[in-house]
């Protein structure tokens, strides 16, 4: 199976199309923002300025995520793997491609998802994710409520709303998205990697675009 990079807008389905190929398809999956979100709890200076950077919708510096991607990546490295938030920036598009090239990785698709931006908001203020096992719901969009209002239908655990998901929040996410990380669709045109998925529409048929991807 083709490994894949997913490039997208804040809260576009990068996580929830991530879950799917994971459970259904054996996919490894490495998300920065869970790696960050982990480091954000710790009780260190560190764990306190990453935290305060998410809170208000800034990239962490390279100097600390890189190490932590590299760590992840070289642990699954033999294995399918999503990336989901890793490249944000063209810096770290030429990391990954020496990375890469150094541990003999070129079978890759990255996929582009492309969503109106008026949809975004709502996904993002409207998510609502379980403490205890992860599971993402939005109260906003059929299909993704919970059963019972804060609660994880999977587990049972609480369902609360990320830091990052507030409106003035969002709103630097995505603008720090158009100026760092768009860049990136160029980038990987140019390597004849790119292909693109409309998100737009129902989970069945931008999953089902995302197969015929991995599948080409
Ligand atoms: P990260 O956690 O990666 O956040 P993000 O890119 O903003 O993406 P999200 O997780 O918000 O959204 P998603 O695309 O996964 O959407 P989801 O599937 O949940 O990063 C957070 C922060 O960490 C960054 O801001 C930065 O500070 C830092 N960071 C991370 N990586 C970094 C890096 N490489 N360098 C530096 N800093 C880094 O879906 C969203 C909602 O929509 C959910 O409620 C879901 O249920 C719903 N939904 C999904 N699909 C559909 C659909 N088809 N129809 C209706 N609703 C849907
Ligand atoms: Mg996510």
């Amino acid at each position: 199976m083709k490994n894949l990079i997913l490039i997208a807008p804040p809260a576009a389905g990068k996580g929830t199309i991530s879950s799917y190929l994971v459970e259904n398809m054996g996919y490894q999956h490495i998300s920065t923002g869970d790696i960050l979100r982990n480091v954000a709890k710790e009780d260190s200076e560190r764990g306190h300025f990453v935290s305060g950077l998410m809170k208000e919708g800034k990239f962490i510096g390279d100097d600390i995520i890189l190490p932590l991607f590299k760590e992840e990546l070289l642990k699954i490295k033999n294995q399918s793997f999503i990336l989901d938030g890793f490249p944000r920036t063209i810096v770290q598009a030429d990391y990954l491609t020496d990375l890469f090239q150094e541990i003999g990785i070129d079978d890759y698709v990255v996929i582009q998802l492309e969503i109106d931006s008026s949809l975004l908001l709502k996904r993002a203020t409207g998510r609502r994710v379980c403490t205890s096992c992860k599971a993402t719901y939005n109260v906003y969009f059929d299909g993704f409520k919970p059963k019972v209002e804060n609660v994880c239908d999977q587990c049972g655990g609480d369902l609360i709303q990320r830091e990052d998901d507030t409106e003035e929040t969002f709103k630097n996410r995505y603008e720090v998205y158009r100026s760092e990380t768009e860049p990136l669709i160029a980038y990987y045109e140019a390597k004849g990697k790119l292909k693109k998925v409309n998100a737009n529409v129902t989970e069945e048929e931008i999953l089902e675009n995302v197969k015929r991807c991995l599948n080409d």
